[in-house]
Formats: C-alpha cells, structure tokens, sequence
C-alpha cells in the first residue's frame, strides 16, 4: 500500500496523528465530503483508522472505475476489510474468477427461481406483519430489522420462520455483520470481532450439515438453488464455495433493504399525501395476487423506493484498490492506493438533481428523468461487474412489502423525524418511532 509520501501530491486536509480524518468523517461523513470536495476538489485523500485513501468523487469517477475492463481495480483489495468474515464472497473477488463465479449465483437469480422467492415470501409477509402491533407506537427499524432476518430464513434458507435453528442463524448474521464494521479488527475474546468469527464458524457448520439434503432433493429457496446452481458448462460450486458465497449473500440482502424500508416508511408517514398516491396505486391493483405484473404496475412505489435510495443509500461509499498505476483528473494514483468512490454524495449533488435534498420521488418520472442526467448519477446499487445482484430481488420485497402493508393500515409517525446516521451503516438515530392504523 503507497505510503502518504508517495500520495504527497494529491490535496487533502491536514491529518490529526494516528486518527487522521475518521472522527471528523464518522461524525458528519457527507458534510465533511461536501466541504472537502469545495475546498481540494474531486480528487482528494484521507485517512481512515491510519489507512490512506484516494477519494474519487462524482459520477465520471464511478463511470470509469466501475465500468473499467481492463483488471485496473480489485474490489477484493478494496473490500479486504470484510475479508476476514466474509473471504470467498463475489465481492472478494476479481476479474475472471469473479466473473466465473457470478455466472453460477446468476443461476440462483433465474426469473422462475425469483418467481418461487415471491411466492414464499408473499405468505410469510403478511403471517409476519399481522404480528406487528395496531394503534401503539414501536420502533420500526427493530421491527423491520427482525422481519427481514425472519424472512430470511424462509427465503434464503427454507428454514421455517419460528423454528430454534432460525434464530440461532438470526444472532450469528448480526453478529457477523457488527464484525464486519468494528474498527477493533483483532479477534479479541468477547470483542465484536470475535462475536462474528465465532458466528460465521457457527453458520458454516450448520449450513455444511443441510448441503447433501439439499443436494439430494433440492427446494425453492436461495440456499438450495445455490447448492444446485451450475454455470452454462454445468460447472457448480464445492461444499465451501457454497458456504462461502451464501456467507456474504445474506449480508449484502439484509441491512441494505430493511435500511430503504426505513427510509421509505419514514417518508411515507412525513408525507401523507405520498402515502395516499401509493394507497391508491395499491387499492387499484384490487384483491388479485400480487404477482409478476401487479408488482409491474407499482410504478409510484418504485419512485419512492428509488428516491428512498437516493436520499439515504444503504451503500453510500465503493472501494476499489489500484492494481496499477493509473491517471485521473491530472493525477497519478501510484498502484496499491485504497480507493474511494462515493455514490451517497453524487446522488446529492445539484450537479445531477434539483434541489436534491427534497424528497420528490416525481423527479424519476419520464418527463423529469432526473437520474438520465448522467449513467451514474443514480447508481444506489453500483454498476459494472460487480453490480448488485439481488436489485431485482430488492425491487420485489420493497413492492411486496408496501402492499401488503397499505392494504390494511397506514402509518404515521410517533414523535420527531429521526436524523439518520450515515456511517459506518445507515440507520435512524433513535429508531424510528411509528403507529400503525387499521383502515
Ligand atoms: C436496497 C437493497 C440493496 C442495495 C442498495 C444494494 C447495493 C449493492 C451495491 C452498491 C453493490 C456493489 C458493491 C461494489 O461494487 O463494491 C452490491 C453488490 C451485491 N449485492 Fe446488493 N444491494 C441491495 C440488496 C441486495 C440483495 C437483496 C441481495 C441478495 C439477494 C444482494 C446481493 C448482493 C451481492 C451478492 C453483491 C456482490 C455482487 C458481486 O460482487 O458481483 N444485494 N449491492
């Protein structure tokens, strides 16, 4: 990794010892962003926990980092962070081997294997909302949060939604997940690092245990077409390839999407006359399932998830680490320098949208097709090789979980409108106090 004399020439603030810029980024990270990119410009670096980084701003960086092919950026490299909870994952890996390895979980990602995710989550759902309480306030964050895991079980591993096994898996997921974002990165006992070693053996094991079952008689879920998937060349995955793309599947779905359901919901009940657009939109889809083409016609719906995404990504930042030396904007970026790029601030840039502070789902709407303004200027879910692979599995639990849930209460707020933290994971400060009403 180049040392901060080989980044002597590229701008930057000056850098407290040892801590560098994490308290300042970690207190106000867009705010900091913003003021450093009017003060050094869009290329400036920082330091994160005594690791140097090259920030590359705006949508042109995005453009032509993520959609570079010629082996210039490692996403293993600028992941590593997550290397030790995660190895093996798709975003821990390159070039032709990832690209190998995405064609197999593509398998996995088949319109009619989606089509069996809807069906099982559709049932469970509305078991798991009826659950949720009528007419007192609770936290919605918490409660999306669990209903996400459990849904989980269900969709990602045929568990059922109750059963002992379930919430064991349910502790082991957080607990790798809170690892995967402390600073503390020594396995220290009873550290969160430690906690998340300790939940991905646990998790390893248990799933190793279900692999010949589900070898031998497959499923509908995400973790029995995984065992199955093959590429065009019948190519598959060994038992610890399995474990190990399934390991980081689950994280990338999980927070990610309870994150924009929060972000949605809080909108929703902030602005009413958007919750009665979506009512409506919801009521005219009458009793029939919500299938392929009912969840097609959620066209507001899919502008208030995409504004949600906008306002409050769940992945505002994407690291990349320079295999080679390489040149942008009139500087030299020597190979091995940690890279930054930063959808969460691009998106909030009047470069691309009007007054983007506001929240006005109409501005994706054809005749303002806001995000055309640029191929990365709405880009919550990257691009190039390694853009998410569950966008469309995302879109469907967001359009499912809106209907179901308008069909027979709304929603409004119970107390102030939370500030929401930006890093290291998006989330309301406080939670997000809600009361649900029956119509
Ligand atoms: C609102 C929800 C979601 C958002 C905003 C989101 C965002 C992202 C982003 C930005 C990346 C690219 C990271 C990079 O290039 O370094 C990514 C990759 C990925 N996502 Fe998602 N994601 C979401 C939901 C999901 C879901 C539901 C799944 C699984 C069903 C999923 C699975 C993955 C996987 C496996 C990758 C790695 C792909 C690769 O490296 O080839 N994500 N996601």
């Amino acid at each position: 990794m180049p040392t901060k004399a080989a980044l002597a020439h590229i701008p930057g603030p000056p850098a407290l010892p040892l801590v560098g810029h994490t308290f300042a980024i970690a207190r106000d990270s867009y705010g900091t962003q913003a003021e450093y990119i009017r003060r050094y410009g869009e290329v400036y670096k920082t330091n994160m926990l005594g690791v140097w980084r090259v920030n590359l701003c705006g949508a042109d960086a995005l453009e032509r980092v993520l959609l570079d092919r010629t082996g210039l950026f490692s996403s293993e490299g600028g992941w590593d962070a997550l290397a030790r909870i995660y190895p093996g994952g798709l975003l821990l890996q390159d070039f032709e081997h990832h690209r190998a390895n995405r064609r197999i979980m593509q398998a996995a990602f088949r319109a009619e294997a989606i089509r069996d995710y809807r069906l099982r989550m559709t049932g469970a759902m509305t078991e798991l909302l009826d659950r949720w309480p009528d007419g007192e306030a609770f936290c919605f964050y918490k409660a999306i949060k669990a209903l996400t895991l459990r849904l989980g079980g269900a969709v990602f591993m045929g568990l059922p939604l109750d059963g002992p096994l379930a919430q064991q898996v349910n502790r082991a997921i957080q607990d790798e997940i809170r690892a995967s974002i402390t600073p503390i990165r020594q396995a220290i006992p009873f550290t969160p690092m430690w906690r998340g070693v300790r939940g991905r053996d646990f998790l390893r094991e248990a799933f190793r245990k279900l692999i010949p079952e589900r070898r031998a008689h497959g499923g509908d879920d995400f973790f029995s077409r995984m065992c199955a998937a093959t590429d065009e060349n019948g190519q598959g995955w060994d038992e610890d390839q399995i474990l190990d793309q399934f390991n980081l599947l689950i994280m990338a779905a999980h927070d990610t999407t309870a994150t924009s359901l929060s972000v949605m919901i809080e909108a929703l009940a902030s602005h009413p006359e958007w919750q009665d657009r979506l009512a409506q939109e919801v009521a005219s889809l009458g009793d029939r399932p919500l299938d392929e083409d009912a969840l097609g016609q959620m066209r507001q719906t899919n502008n208030v998830f995409r504004e949600a995404l906008r306002l409050v990504p769940p992945v505002p930042f994407i690291p990349r680490r320079a295999t080679r030396d390489f040149d942008w904007q009139g500087y030299r970026i020597p190979a091995g320098t940690s890279l930054s790029l930063n959808p969460g601030v691009t998106m909030l840039s009047e470069t691309y949208f009007t007054n983007p502070t506001a929240f006005d789902p109409d501005r994706f709407a054809p005749d303002r097709a806001e995000d055309q303004r640029h191929k990365f200027a709405w880009s919550p879910f990257g691009g190039g090789a390694h853009k998410c692979i569950g966008m469309h599995f995302a879109t469907l639990q967001v359009k499912l979980f809106v209907a179901t849930l308008l069909r027979s209460r709304r929603v409004r707020l119970a107390g102030a409108r939370p500030e929401w933290q930006r890093m290291p994971i998006p989330k309301p400060k406080g939670g997000l106090q809600v009361i649900l009403d029956r119509i």
